[in-house]
Parts: structure tokens; C-alpha cells; sequence
């Protein structure tokens, strides 16, 4: 998963096209779900999932399958808190689905994180993690043994493989299920985070929920600087964290960065900020500190990237610069400056 990232990704998102397909094959033959649910689920129910016990990020112990997976729509995914490259991003797309889903988080839709790295993460690290990304109810951040974790991961398919690196080398793909139902999906974590959230909001509850959207025939005309190969990248990698021109979030708002800061420097943060981190440089250790001590991920981009999204982040400032010209007002944007 750490190298050539972004071709794996499409691949891996090809081959569970496939697996989606095959699930939801199996899961048709339970019909409704409700003749199962009747007889106790047959598919992936009691008799599938273990009923590990495991420890959420309040320290409370919970069973995976009577507490967490009977009768609720779910989001499953599996991280560590010491990653520094693709967990972090895996997280904050979770935020973007989460904050759509709103306030059926909780009631009928949870989020399980479950780490892969127990020795390590402890449920006081797991809520200190969840404190970063601001996640509220219904979002579980969940550790165990080895052995129950491990359990629980070839129970949704997603176990470690022969020669993975027991932390680096999981999947970063999304288990998504009703149990009741018998609909399991597995989704790249990368996906359009509005994507995700159709799927856990309306498919797995048979459209119950699902509003009425405006027709494409209403979309609104795409800004020339949003196509590009920058601006894809930048939905896909940099969004969830970042906004050019509207503000914090997770990471510094990026409107002005460009010009703030050398093109080397970007270029090299852009690729590599562990690196840069690790050897100390001032900007990057003052914006580390600065920003709740998030780090910004290593996602193994190449220099054209990097250089796509410069492109990008450019022409968006540029661009916002030109509208606030027009409306003669002067927000005053956000001051990397202001770190060094
Ligand atoms: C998981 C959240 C996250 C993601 C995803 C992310 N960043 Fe960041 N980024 C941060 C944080 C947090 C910082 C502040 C520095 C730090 O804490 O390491 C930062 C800092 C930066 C900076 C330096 C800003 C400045 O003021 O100089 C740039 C440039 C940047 N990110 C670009 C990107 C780009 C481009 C992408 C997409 C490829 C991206 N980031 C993806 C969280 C993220």
C-alpha cells in the first residue's frame, strides 16, 4: 500500500468492485433479510462473527458482535495511531462521511476504528486520537488482544496476509453492512466521502432515509481550475484536511501558500513532511505544533504530483483573489507567514 500508492488504490478499488458484486449476490439470496432475522441470521450473523470482547476509547468493554454489529448499519476500518502516512487521510474522509451522515450517527449508523496496533494503542491513545479529528457519538475507536483483533478482521475478510507488515501493510478499505439485512460492501477509504455516505445512509437501509436530490440537469458549471489531474488529486488526498480559502480544518487553510513559501520547500513538504519533521525544519516543526500535533501524511506522491497540486492550490488562490477583487472586499486571508 506505501508504494505507488495511487495505482494500487485503483486497482485495489477495481478488485473490490468485484467483491462488492460478489457479496451482495450472496446476500440477495436472504431475500429481506427478515425470513433470516426470524430463524437468527444464517449469513453473517451469531454464527459468523465472533463476539470478541473489545475496548472503545472510554476504556468501557463492548462485544463485537452483540454490542456492535446485531441490528445496526456499520462503517468498519482498521488504523494505527502511529501512522504517518495513509491512516491519517483515512480518518479525516471517515470525518467528511460522519458529518454527512449527521444525526443518524449513533442511533442507527456507527463507525468502528479498530486498531492493528493494541500493544501500542491503548484507549487512552485511541481517544486522544479521536479528540484530533473532533469525531463525536457513535464513532468507536476500539482496541483488544491481538487474538480477539485479529478474530474480528478475518471475520469481515480483511485479516493480515503472509508477509504483510503487521502495521503498514493492512488494507485501508472501508467494511460497510446491516446486519439484519445481510448487505456487506467494502468500499476504498478514498472514495468520494458522498459516495460513502449513500451508501451507509440509504442503500443498507433499503432507501428508508433517502431524500429526494436535484437532478444533474441542475449541476452547477465546473470552475476551470477544479478540472485537472491537481484538482482530482486534491479532492481524493488533500480535502479532507484542507480548504484553500475557507478556513482551517484539520490542516492550514492553503489559500496564499504558494506564495508564502518557497517552491523547494513545498515541494518537499508536499512529498516527504515526515522527512522534513524528523530533520527538524523550523516551518514544519511550528505548523506540527501549531496544528494540535496532527501530522500531515507522507502519501507517497511523485514530484508531477506535487507539482499538479501547487498548480492547483495556485490557480484556486488566484482565482479567489480575482472574486474578492471584484466584490472589493478584503477578507484577509489566512497568514502562513504568521508560523514562521
Ligand atoms: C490527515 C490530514 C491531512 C491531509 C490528508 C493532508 N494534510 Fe496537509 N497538513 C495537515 C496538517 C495537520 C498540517 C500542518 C502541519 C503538520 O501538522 O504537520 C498540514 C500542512 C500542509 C502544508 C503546509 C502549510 C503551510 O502553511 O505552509 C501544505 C502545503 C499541505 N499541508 C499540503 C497538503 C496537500 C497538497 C495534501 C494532499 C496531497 C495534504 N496536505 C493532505 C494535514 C493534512
Amino acid at each position: 500500500m506505501r508504494q505507488k500508492h495511487w495505482a494500487f488504490l485503483t486497482l485495489f478499488v477495481v478488485v473490490l468492485a468485484g467483491l462488492t458484486t460478489l457479496v451482495l449476490s450472496r446476500s440477495a439470496l436472504a431475500a429481506d433479510g427478515s425470513q433470516a432475522a426470524s430463524k437468527g441470521n444464517p449469513y453473517w450473523g451469531a454464527n459468523h462473527f465472533p463476539d470478541a470482547p473489545l475496548i472503545t476509547q472510554d476504556g468501557k468493554t463492548v462485544k463485537f458482535y452483540d454490542d456492535l454489529i446485531k441490528g445496526k448499519t456499520v462503517v468498519i476500518n482498521f488504523i494505527f495511531t502511529r501512522c504517518g502516512n495513509v491512516c491519517p487521510l483515512e480518518t479525516a474522509k471517515m470525518v467528511q462521511v460522519y458529518n454527512l451522515l449527521g444525526d443518524r450517527m449513533g442511533k442507527d449508523i456507527f463507525f468502528y476504528s479498530i486498531t492493528v496496533d493494541p500493544k501500542h494503542d491503548t484507549p487512552e491513545r485511541l481517544k486522544e486520537y479521536a479528540e484530533k479529528f473532533h469525531t463525536g457519538p457513535g464513532w468507536y475507536f476500539l482496541t483488544g488482544t491481538k487474538a480477539d483483533i485479529d478474530a474480528v478482521r478475518k471475520s469481515i475478510g480483511m485479516e493480515e496476509r503472509p508477509n504483510e507488515d503487521p502495521l503498514t501493510g493492512h488494507t485501508t478499505s472501508l467494511t460497510l453492512g446491516n446486519e439484519p439485512s445481510n448487505q456487506w460492501f467494502v468500499d476504498s477509504s478514498m472514495d468520494d466521502p458522498r459516495y460513502v455516505a449513500v451508501i451507509a445512509g440509504d442503500w443498507l437501509s433499503s432507501w428508508k432515509y433517502a431524500k429526494k436530490l436535484p437532478s444533474y440537469a441542475e449541476k452547477p458549471s465546473l470552475d476551470p481550475s477544479e478540472a485537472g489531474p491537481g484538482a482530482s488529486l486534491f479532492r481524493t488526498a488533500c480535502a479532507a484536511c484542507h480548504t484553500i480559502g475557507q478556513g482551517d480544518g484539520i490542516g492550514p487553510d492553503l489559500a496564499g501558500v504558494p506564495t508564502a513559501r518557497e517552491h523547494a520547500w513545498l515541494m518537499g513538504f508536499i512529498t516527504h513532511p515526515d522527512k522534513m519533521l524528523e530533520e527538524k525544519d523550523p516551518i514544519a516543526t511550528a505548523l506540527f505544533k501549531r496544528y494540535n500535533q496532527v501530522k500531515m501524511p507522507n502519501l507517497r506522491l511523485t514530484d508531477k504530483d506535487a507539482e499538479g497540486l501547487i498548480h492547483f492550490i495556485n490557480s484556486r488562490t488566484a482565482a479567489l483573489n480575482d472574486s474578492s477583487k471584484t466584490a472589493a472586499a478584503h477578507a484577509p486571508a489566512h497568514s502562513p507567514s504568521q508560523t514562521n
